[in-house]
């Protein structure tokens, strides 16, 4: 069973989330591990060409050029990579109450009809059963209370694993660590314990 990381930590070494991401990895140990680094590897948008590419191709089953067909390729090659995995980790910062960008282009690229997810009698349905996803994220706010509604970024990270069908969906989410920066070491310790928990429950 392979273990795919997808991480955008702009960060770096002093990224706040690479603790949660290190923290399960020690734990689990993966026998094979992957790494999408979108820092590196930007996902594509979709354009005129590689959006008419796929609605050909994945709506209408219509054969594509030379040219639509290397439009999409990145998105292919993204798709095969996910669907290859048993266990997606994916480490993200909170940015702008969301996801940031490259996280929601990669959803974007990866939500793929007929690969990831179909229509079948007339309802969505998932693809990718047999799997396990979960989300490390980390924020500087707290999204309690009269905040709650503001979080857009484990809602939306949590509806995408569960759309595809994904067997279990976790998110792990360490809030407050520039808005209470005397307890951010004891929030992201207590994230870091979560992460190893479910690691271990996941790996054995
Ligand atoms: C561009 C940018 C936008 C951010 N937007 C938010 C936000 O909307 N809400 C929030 O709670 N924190 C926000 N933060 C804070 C980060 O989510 C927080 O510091 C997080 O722990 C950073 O993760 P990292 O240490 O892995 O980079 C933002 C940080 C950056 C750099």
């Amino acid at each position: 069973m392979k273990t795919l990381v997808v991480k955008y930590l702009p960060r770096g070494e002093a990224s706040n989330t690479k603790r949660l991401l290190d923290a399960f990895l020690q734990q689990a140990r993966p026998a094979q591990l992957e790494t999408l680094d979108l820092t590196i590897y930007q996902p594509e948008f979709f354009g005129p060409e590689s959006l008419g590419a796929y609605i050909h191709r994945n709506y209408f089953g219509q054969a594509l050029t030379p040219s639509e067909a290397e439009s999409i390729a990145s998105m292919d090659r993204m798709v095969k990579q996910f669907k290859s995995a048993g266990v997606v980790v994916m480490a993200t910062p909170m940015f702008n109450f969301s996801v940031p960008g490259a996280i929601k282009t990669y959803f974007d690229c990866i939500m793929m009809k007929d690969e990831t997810w179909e229509i079948r009698d007339g309802a969505y349905a998932g693809l990718m059963q047999g799997r396990r996803a979960v989300a490390l994220v980390t924020t500087g706010g707290i999204y309690e209370g009269m905040w709650a509604s503001y979080d857009l970024a484990t809602p939306l990270l949590k509806t995408e694993f569960d759309f595809m069908g994904f067997d279990e969906v976790q998110i792990i989410m360490a809030q407050g660590l520039n808005a209470r920066p005397a307890e951010a070491p004891d929030i992201l310790a207590r994230a870091e314990e979560q992460a190893r928990a479910l690691a271990k429950r996941w790996y054995g």
